[in-house]
């Protein structure tokens, strides 16, 4: 077996990620581990600095209630995410999130986060919800707040590049996770009393369109692949929402986002012929039950009125970002050099936009002469991501806070300890839990923090290590490792390493797993369209893939981590396809389309679809789930109380 030595760590609470809501987990937990006399360790397979989907900057932060000055209130918040999500929304998680979003965001401000200011002191909104922000180094600005917060109090420590395969269990309870470095011959046993998963959500498992030298460029950062839904899945948690991918619309290939055109420049997109699809196609909105008309109009619809201009030989479809732009200096055109003043402030505003957050679309731009105030962008739908913290909703099916349920909610929303998985010590926060969408960085940041506190409580309430047994142990580590003695055993089987027929490399695996995914379960290809046949289809080839997947093999500590990353990405496959099976409706046009089941069905689909995979009998559940509402007044004030 790879000679790697087995270092065995035992905390109190254990935060896998270093993302938003990890990062929030830890500026929380050190406060609360402090009261308690307890230890946290997190535990990031990249460094906490740079890792994430908010590695490379934002430009704005997506989630601001405004509750202090009274702009909004957390029941409009919940009102609009339900309404985004074609009514499939977990109310008691949103609010909960939603009345704790605030603070967090003023935790930014503080640690040194600029945020856009008006003449009056007051923050520039991108939209309703958004505030802009020079945010090319945020995650820094926050990795620092959660690395002081831990270190400084001597309650944590932090693990740095170190890959988390999978859980740990003693019987029913969470009991830590099993990883390796990616530099170094070390295999991880991190042992807990509770455990918090905040490993971001997954790109790559369907084909990108990015492909030969543009491999890698996708929205969402390819770093993340499926590591909290993979944990969660095998820990025998129950999952929900498995069939709401998130297809941003973004200027084409280099993914630049589409929310400051919109909502700030007030931009319109339209097709090659001019037209604009939100006017010409608004009829269509009637056919999507209560959803079509709300506004704004829900996501996976703005997009299907696009994709229907593209399906019918109408695109390219463009940013009129030279419009908008002129339309915005038109106001200052009496006076020249206010004019001009203001052209050059639009401009560097859409540079900027860019380079706070998609450095790539501002070098793309850069390498084929755009001027955005002179000409127009292509914009094209990108291929499915699982991000439950946008306008996605995969992820653990996790318990909401006490105080918000109702009489009828309790027993379906509630068990014990918020934002806790349906597996006992088994927490998760942003991408990773589902059913609560739109909480984007800052509120997977408060998330983090929520999931962080109660799970302190939980520890305080159960605090005994879980017993783990060695023989299983041993037989992990082998498992783990596997992928590098298949490839010392067989590597001279051929000329070429790549190619052998004994074993896969896992850039070959993945690109089988895109192919399938892409071909039959909705991807670019099949213009995001299946149907209940494809989707079988898809099953069997999965299985196939799974077979293989023992036949993985890794030359070198990245490509082991690679091979992990497609298992895990495989897994998160599955539940997509085993869930849009079984919802036997189209809801979300746009995101994707059951041809065989064409219409959206208020009656018998208007429920959470859940799945849970069994780890003793290897059998996966399916299961419906109620949407309840919760409002009957307004949620209290928020009950965090960070450092
Ligand atoms: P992340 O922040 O992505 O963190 C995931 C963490 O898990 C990382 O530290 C990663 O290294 C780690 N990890 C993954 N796998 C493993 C493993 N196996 N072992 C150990 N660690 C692992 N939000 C806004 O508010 N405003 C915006 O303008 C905005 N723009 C966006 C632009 C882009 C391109 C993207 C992709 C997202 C944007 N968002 C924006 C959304 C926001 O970034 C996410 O909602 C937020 O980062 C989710 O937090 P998270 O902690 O769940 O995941
Ligand atoms: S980002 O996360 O990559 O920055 P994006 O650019 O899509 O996302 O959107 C930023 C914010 O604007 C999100 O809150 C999104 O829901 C919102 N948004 C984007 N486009 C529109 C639109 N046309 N109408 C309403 N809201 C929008």
């Amino acid at each position: 077996m790879a000679d790697f030595e087995t270092v065995v760590v035992e905390t109190d609470l254990l935060i896998l990620g270093g993302g938003m809501a990890a990062c929030g987990a830890a500026v929380e937990a050190a406060y609360w581990a402090m009261q308690n006399g307890l230890k946290v360790t997190l535990v990031d397979k990249a460094a906490v600095d740079r890792s994430g989907a908010v590695a490379m900057g934002l430009s704005a932060i997506n989630q601001y209630v405004g509750l202090k000055d009274g702009a909004n209130t957390v029941k409009d918040y919940v009102d609009y995410v339900r309404n985004d999500l074609m009514g499939i929304t977990r109310e008691d998680l949103v609010a909960n999130i939603a009345r704790h979003v605030d603070s967090t965001v003023h935790l930014f401000e503080k640690w040194g986060l600029p945020i856009w200011k008006d003449e009056n002191g007051n923050y520039v909104h991108e939209g309703r919800w958004q505030l802009m922000i020079n945010g090319e180094s945020y995650k820094v600005v926050v990795a620092e707040a959660a690395k002081n917060a831990l270190l400084q109090s001597g309650v944590g420590q932090i693990f740095e590049r170190v890959f988390i395969v999978g859980p740990l269990m003693d019987g029913e309870r969470c009991a830590g996770a099993v990883g390796f470095s990616v530099r170094e011959n070390k295999f991880y046993i991190f042992k807990s009393k509770a455990t918090l998963v905040a490993m971001g959500g997954a790109v790559h498992v369907f084909k990108p369109r990015s492909s030969g030298e543009g491999m890698g460029r996708a929205w969402y950062p390819p770093w993340n692949s499926g590591s909290s839904a993979y944990f969660t899945i095998k820990a025998g948690a129950e999952m929900t929402c498995q069939e709401v991918r998130f297809i941003p619309v973004r200027f084409k290939d280099a993914y630049g986002p589409v929310g400051a055109w919109f909502l700030l420049f007030k931009s319109r997109a339209t097709n090659s012929q001019g037209g604009n699809y939100m006017i010409e196609r608004k009829d269509e909105l009637d056919k999507w039950g209560p959803y079509g008309r709300v506004k704004p109009v829900p996501a996976n619809l703005r997009n299907y009125l696009g994709m229907l201009d593209v399906m019918e030989g109408k695109g390219p479809i463009y940013m009129r970002t030279e419009e908008a732009i002129q339309q915005i200096a038109e106001t200052y055109k009496g006076d020249e050099k206010a004019y001009k003043k203001k052209m050059k402030e639009l401009e560097s505003e859409a540079w900027e936009d860019f380079l706070d957050m998609t450095i790539s679309q501002a070098l793309l731009w850069a390498s084929t002469n755009v001027q955005p105030e002179e000409q127009s962008s292509e914009i094209a739908a990108a291929e499915p991501y699982f991000i439950g913290s946008h306008s996605g909703a995969s992820g653990a099916w996790v318990s909401g806070p006490e105080d918000l349920q109702t009489d009828e909610t309790r027993s379906e929303y509630f068990w014990g300890y918020a934002h806790m998985s349906t597996v006992k010590g088994l927490f998760c926060a942003g991408d990773a839990s589902g059913a609560s969408s739109h909480k984007f960085s800052s509120g997977s940041h408060a998330e983090g923090r929520i999931a962080a506190k109660a799970a302190i409580k939980f520890i305080v309430d159960n605090n005994t290590m879980p017993a783990l047994d060695p023989v299983a142990l041993e037989a992990l580590k082998a498992e783990i490792l596997k992928p590098l003695d298949t490839y010392e055993q067989h590597k001279n089987a051929t000329t070429d390493p790549e190619i052998n027929p004994n074993y896969i490399k896992p850039r070959m695996f993945m690109f089988r797993l895109q192919k399938i995914m892409d071909e039959y379960a909705g991807g670019i290809t099949a213009q995001f369209t299946t149907n209940e046949a494809l989707l079988k289809k898809a099953l069997d080839l999965l299985a196939f893939l799974k077979e293989d997947s023992a036949k993985l093999a890794a030359a070198n500590h990245h490509e082991l981590m690679r091979c992990w990353e497609n298992v895990h990405r495989m897994w998160q496959a599955e539940a997509h396809v085993r869930t849009i099976l079984f919802r036997e409706e189209t809801r979300w046009p746009g995101y994707y389309y059951r041809a065989d089941k064409p219409k959206i069905d208020e009656e018998k689909w208007h429920v959470f679809a859940n799945c849970r995979f069994d780890p003793q009998s290897t059998t996966w559940e399916m299961k419906a789930r109620p949407i309840l509402h919760i409002f009957a007044s307004q949620p209290k004030e928020p009950a965090l109380a960070s450092v």
